[in-house]
Protein backbone atom coordinates (compact mmCIF):
# COMPACT_ATOMS: atom_id res chain seq x y z
CA UNK A 1 0.00 0.00 0.00
CA UNK A 2 3.15 2.44 0.53
CA UNK A 3 4.40 1.66 -2.58
CA UNK A 4 0.94 2.27 -4.10
CA UNK A 5 0.39 5.88 -2.36
CA UNK A 6 4.28 6.99 -3.43
CA UNK A 7 3.37 5.64 -6.83
CA UNK A 8 -0.07 6.64 -7.77
CA UNK A 9 -1.92 8.67 -5.01
CA UNK A 10 -5.34 9.04 -6.15
CA UNK A 11 -5.69 5.00 -7.01
CA UNK A 12 -4.12 4.70 -2.75
CA UNK A 13 -6.94 6.90 -1.42
CA UNK A 14 -9.52 5.03 -4.15
CA UNK A 15 -8.30 1.82 -2.61
CA UNK A 16 -8.70 2.74 0.99
CA UNK A 17 -12.25 3.63 0.31
CA UNK A 18 -12.86 0.37 -1.45
CA UNK A 19 -11.36 -1.46 1.42
CA UNK A 20 -13.59 0.57 3.85
CA UNK A 21 -16.86 -0.49 1.60
CA UNK A 22 -15.64 -4.18 1.59
CA UNK A 23 -15.13 -3.93 5.29
CA UNK A 24 -19.54 -2.78 5.61
CA UNK A 25 -20.17 -5.45 3.18
CA UNK A 26 -18.83 -7.92 4.87
CA UNK A 27 -20.08 -7.18 8.29
CA UNK A 28 -23.75 -7.07 6.04
CA UNK A 29 -23.33 -10.47 4.84
CA UNK A 30 -22.29 -11.76 8.27
CA UNK A 31 -18.95 -13.27 7.08
CA UNK A 32 -16.44 -14.37 9.95
CA UNK A 33 -13.63 -12.76 10.65
CA UNK A 34 -11.21 -14.91 8.55
CA UNK A 35 -13.28 -13.66 5.32
CA UNK A 36 -13.98 -10.37 6.65
CA UNK A 37 -10.17 -10.09 6.78
CA UNK A 38 -9.80 -11.89 3.44
CA UNK A 39 -12.60 -9.36 1.73
CA UNK A 40 -10.74 -6.30 2.82
CA UNK A 41 -7.55 -6.67 2.02
CA UNK A 42 -8.46 -7.82 -1.23
CA UNK A 43 -10.68 -4.58 -1.57
CA UNK A 44 -7.61 -2.44 -0.21
CA UNK A 45 -4.62 -4.46 -2.77
CA UNK A 46 -7.15 -4.70 -5.99
CA UNK A 47 -5.28 -2.12 -8.02
CA UNK A 48 -1.77 -3.01 -6.46
CA UNK A 49 -0.04 -4.05 -10.14
CA UNK A 50 -0.64 -0.80 -11.00
CA UNK A 51 2.61 -0.05 -9.37
CA UNK A 52 3.99 -1.42 -12.86
CA UNK A 53 2.10 0.87 -14.95
CA UNK A 54 4.54 3.79 -16.72
CA UNK A 55 4.02 7.22 -14.57
CA UNK A 56 3.67 8.14 -18.05
CA UNK A 57 0.46 6.40 -18.81
CA UNK A 58 -0.92 6.83 -15.25
CA UNK A 59 -0.15 11.08 -15.05
CA UNK A 60 -1.50 11.35 -18.90
CA UNK A 61 -4.00 14.45 -19.05
CA UNK A 62 -4.69 13.26 -22.98
CA UNK A 63 -6.77 10.73 -24.19
CA UNK A 64 -5.19 6.84 -23.68
CA UNK A 65 -4.14 5.17 -26.97
CA UNK A 66 -4.97 1.88 -27.81
CA UNK A 67 -1.30 1.09 -26.71
CA UNK A 68 -1.70 2.46 -22.98
CA UNK A 69 -5.09 0.74 -22.92
CA UNK A 70 -3.03 -2.43 -23.32
CA UNK A 71 -0.92 -1.75 -20.59
CA UNK A 72 -3.36 -0.63 -18.26
CA UNK A 73 -5.26 -4.06 -18.54
CA UNK A 74 -2.49 -6.21 -17.94
CA UNK A 75 -2.80 -4.49 -13.87
CA UNK A 76 -4.06 -7.66 -12.63
CA UNK A 77 -2.25 -10.24 -13.89
CA UNK A 78 0.91 -7.76 -12.44
CA UNK A 79 -0.58 -7.36 -9.19
CA UNK A 80 -1.09 -11.33 -8.94
CA UNK A 81 2.76 -12.10 -9.51
CA UNK A 82 4.00 -9.48 -7.22
CA UNK A 83 1.22 -11.12 -4.45
CA UNK A 84 2.22 -14.71 -5.24
CA UNK A 85 6.32 -13.16 -5.42
CA UNK A 86 5.34 -11.73 -1.77
CA UNK A 87 5.07 -15.14 -0.32
CA UNK A 88 2.07 -16.21 1.87
CA UNK A 89 -1.15 -14.85 1.27
CA UNK A 90 -4.10 -15.84 0.96
CA UNK A 91 -5.57 -17.32 -2.42
CA UNK A 92 -9.09 -15.32 -1.50
CA UNK A 93 -6.96 -12.17 -1.54
CA UNK A 94 -5.49 -12.90 -4.69
CA UNK A 95 -8.15 -13.94 -6.54
CA UNK A 96 -9.66 -10.40 -6.01
CA UNK A 97 -6.75 -9.05 -7.67
CA UNK A 98 -6.76 -11.41 -10.32
CA UNK A 99 -10.72 -10.92 -11.27
CA UNK A 100 -12.00 -7.65 -10.18
CA UNK A 101 -12.20 -7.19 -13.77
CA UNK A 102 -13.74 -9.70 -15.27
CA UNK A 103 -17.78 -9.83 -15.92
CA UNK A 104 -20.87 -11.40 -14.99
CA UNK A 105 -21.41 -12.02 -19.17
CA UNK A 106 -18.09 -12.92 -19.74
CA UNK A 107 -16.69 -9.81 -21.26
CA UNK A 108 -14.61 -8.50 -18.45
CA UNK A 109 -10.22 -9.41 -18.62
CA UNK A 110 -7.85 -11.03 -17.98
CA UNK A 111 -9.34 -13.93 -18.48
CA UNK A 112 -13.25 -13.66 -19.74
CA UNK A 113 -14.46 -15.52 -16.69
CA UNK A 114 -18.12 -15.80 -16.59
CA UNK A 115 -20.54 -15.90 -13.78
CA UNK A 116 -19.80 -18.46 -10.86
CA UNK A 117 -16.42 -19.76 -11.84
CA UNK A 118 -15.81 -15.98 -11.17
CA UNK A 119 -14.65 -15.94 -7.75
CA UNK A 120 -17.30 -14.66 -5.32
CA UNK A 121 -15.18 -11.92 -3.78
CA UNK A 122 -13.90 -10.54 -6.97
CA UNK A 123 -17.64 -10.57 -7.86
CA UNK A 124 -18.15 -8.26 -4.99
CA UNK A 125 -15.17 -6.01 -5.70
CA UNK A 126 -16.14 -5.41 -8.70
CA UNK A 127 -19.62 -3.49 -7.97
CA UNK A 128 -17.86 -1.58 -4.79
CA UNK A 129 -14.65 -0.83 -7.32
CA UNK A 130 -16.89 1.14 -9.40
CA UNK A 131 -19.21 2.19 -7.61
CA UNK A 132 -16.65 4.32 -5.80
CA UNK A 133 -14.99 5.40 -9.35
CA UNK A 134 -17.96 6.60 -10.01
CA UNK A 135 -19.03 8.53 -6.90
CA UNK A 136 -15.36 10.26 -6.53
CA UNK A 137 -14.61 13.40 -8.46
CA UNK A 138 -11.82 13.10 -10.79
CA UNK A 139 -10.01 16.26 -12.62
CA UNK A 140 -11.59 16.21 -15.21
CA UNK A 141 -15.53 15.33 -13.82
CA UNK A 142 -17.42 15.82 -10.63
CA UNK A 143 -18.68 12.33 -9.01
CA UNK A 144 -22.54 10.88 -10.06
CA UNK A 145 -24.78 11.18 -6.83
CA UNK A 146 -25.56 8.02 -4.97
CA UNK A 147 -28.98 7.95 -7.19
CA UNK A 148 -27.32 8.18 -10.73
CA UNK A 149 -24.67 5.28 -9.02
CA UNK A 150 -27.08 3.45 -8.01
CA UNK A 151 -29.29 3.22 -11.60
CA UNK A 152 -25.73 2.85 -13.25
CA UNK A 153 -25.22 0.10 -10.99
CA UNK A 154 -28.62 -1.60 -11.90
CA UNK A 155 -28.16 -0.84 -15.37
CA UNK A 156 -25.05 -3.41 -15.89
CA UNK A 157 -27.00 -5.53 -13.00
CA UNK A 158 -26.88 -9.25 -14.91
CA UNK A 159 -24.66 -8.40 -17.38
CA UNK A 160 -21.87 -6.59 -15.89
CA UNK A 161 -22.21 -7.43 -12.44
CA UNK A 162 -23.58 -9.91 -10.47
CA UNK A 163 -26.86 -9.11 -9.90
CA UNK A 164 -27.69 -10.66 -6.17
CA UNK A 165 -24.65 -8.62 -4.68
CA UNK A 166 -26.12 -5.43 -6.51
CA UNK A 167 -29.00 -5.54 -4.96
CA UNK A 168 -27.39 -6.41 -1.41
CA UNK A 169 -24.89 -3.95 -1.69
CA UNK A 170 -27.96 -1.29 -2.36
CA UNK A 171 -29.88 -2.37 -0.09
CA UNK A 172 -26.75 -1.89 2.67
CA UNK A 173 -26.81 1.74 1.64
CA UNK A 174 -30.81 1.88 2.09
CA UNK A 175 -30.26 0.69 5.75
CA UNK A 176 -27.48 1.98 6.84
CA UNK A 177 -27.45 5.77 4.94
CA UNK A 178 -26.01 6.59 2.03
CA UNK A 179 -22.76 7.68 2.66
CA UNK A 180 -21.80 6.11 5.89
CA UNK A 181 -17.91 5.89 4.80
CA UNK A 182 -16.55 9.13 4.54
CA UNK A 183 -16.87 10.11 7.76
CA UNK A 184 -15.55 6.73 8.77
CA UNK A 185 -12.56 7.53 6.67
CA UNK A 186 -11.95 10.66 8.29
CA UNK A 187 -11.85 9.29 12.06
FE1 LIG B 1 -8.49 -2.41 -11.33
Amino acid sequence: MRLLAEKDLPTYQHSLRVGALCKRMAAYLHLDEQQTSQLVQGGCLHDIGKVGIPDGILNKTSPLTPGDWAFIRQHPEVGTTIMLEHGDVDKEIIEIIQYHHERWNGEGYPHGLKGYEIPVFARICAIIDTYDSMVSDRPYRRGLSFEEAEQELLRHSGTQFDSYYVDLFLNLFHTVGVNPISQELHE
